[in-house]
């Protein structure tokens, strides 16, 4: 299957022996790799990516779990930050031509994810990059320098309904569909990519509140609810604050307008083409909604998760 097939190092092959495994969702196995829930090729990359990165103080790194509002935050960083070299009034804005991931790569499936090593000294600055790996596990250089990190969640329920959907759409007819049961069980008990989620989320969580300038925290949900809000508040911790003339020309507005579900999912870019690995543009823009899983989970499936989070987040101060 899609990203099994690819050879692995021997060193790899080595490790996955000894990690712990599972059924995957896509995959047919996920591998517990320094406690989070990945496929091998990622594993591949991601030791490549900690043992060679080098993050500079200009760096911004945007981190979640899958699901959670990757493609729209980083569409909104790379507008946020670029905005004197493609401005708001320019109407061949890149983000109307190229999809968000091709604008700000992803660490496991764009830059690391070859035997070569990739060459980032010639990207524009400030460089802008997305990762899932949870907090622990980025390299050293991103938690010890200056450069900053925004991490984007979701409200569990809507993540859950999200990835399930994905998995289904992006699986290949010839495959049986995965039931919403099992993959319920699954992500209860932490069995999904980059999971468990809640340790993704606390170590994150955790680290934004200890040192409130390195890493910003941003929930999909309150953006959803005031979006201009918080894309200021994003502004100003990348260090891109929106002087008084921007905001009377309208310009956090033309941000969250070009940077929205609505018209990222209408253009022709974000229609055809694969900017992951895998996955077709099209399939990364389904509703872009607040509470969608009531229309999916049962009382009891309701019951048994909010049960989860009050064991694994009561007392962290994140609740949903
Ligand atoms: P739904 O499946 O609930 O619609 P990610 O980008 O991390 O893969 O997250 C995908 C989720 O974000 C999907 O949620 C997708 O529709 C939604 N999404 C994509 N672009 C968005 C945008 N610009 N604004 C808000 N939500 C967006």
């Amino acid at each position: 299957r899609d990203g099994e097939e690819e050879e692995l190092s021997h060193e790899c092959k080595e490790l996955l022996l000894s990690l712990p495994k599972e059924k995957g969702w896509r995959t047919s196995h996920l591998y517990k790799y320094q406690g989070f829930w990945c496929q091998a090729s990622e594993i591949q990359s991601i030791i490549s990516f900690q043992r060679h990165f080098q993050a500079s103080e200009t760096d911004v790194v945007l981190t979640t779990v899958p699901k959670s509002g990757t493609t729209w935050l980083k569409a909104l960083a790379f507008a946020i930050v670029n905005r004197k070299r493609f401005p708001m009034s320019n109407n061949n804005h890149p983000l109307l031509t190229s999809n968000p991931h091709d604008l700000v790569p992803f660490f496991e499936y764009k830059l690391y994810d070859k035997h070569q090593l990739p060459d980032l000294s010639n990207l524009p600055q400030p460089r802008i990059f997305g990762t899932h790996v949870p907090f622990p596990s980025l390299p050293t250089s991103i938690k010890k320098s200056g450069c900053r990190v925004v991490y984007i969640c979701r409200n569990p329920f809507d993540t859950f309904i999200s990835s399930w959907h994905f998995i289904n759409t992006v699986k290949p007819g010839s495959e049986a569909p995965m039931s919403l049961d099992e993959a319920f069980e699954m992500y209860c008990n932490g069995v999904i990519g980059f999971g468990p989620f809640w340790d993704h989320m606390l170590g994150y969580w955790k680290e934004s509140i200890e040192r409130p300038h390195k890493v910003l925290f941003l929930t999909y949900e309150d953006m959803k609810k005031d979006v201009t809000f918080h894309l200021k508040k994003l502004a100003e911790f990348l260090g891109f604050p929106f002087s008084l003339e921007e905001e009377r020309a309208g310009d956090v507005e033309k941000i969250a307008k070009l940077c929205s579900f609505e018209s990222l999912k209408e253009l022709e870019v974000n229609k055809v083409g694969k900017s992951i690995k895998y996955f077709e543009n099209k399939n990364l823009f389904r509703k872009g909604e607040v509470g969608d899983w009531v229309n999916y989970l049962t009382p009891r499936m309701v019951e048994k998760l909010t049960k989860v989070l009050e064991d694994k987040l009561g007392g962290s101060g994140l609740s949903f």
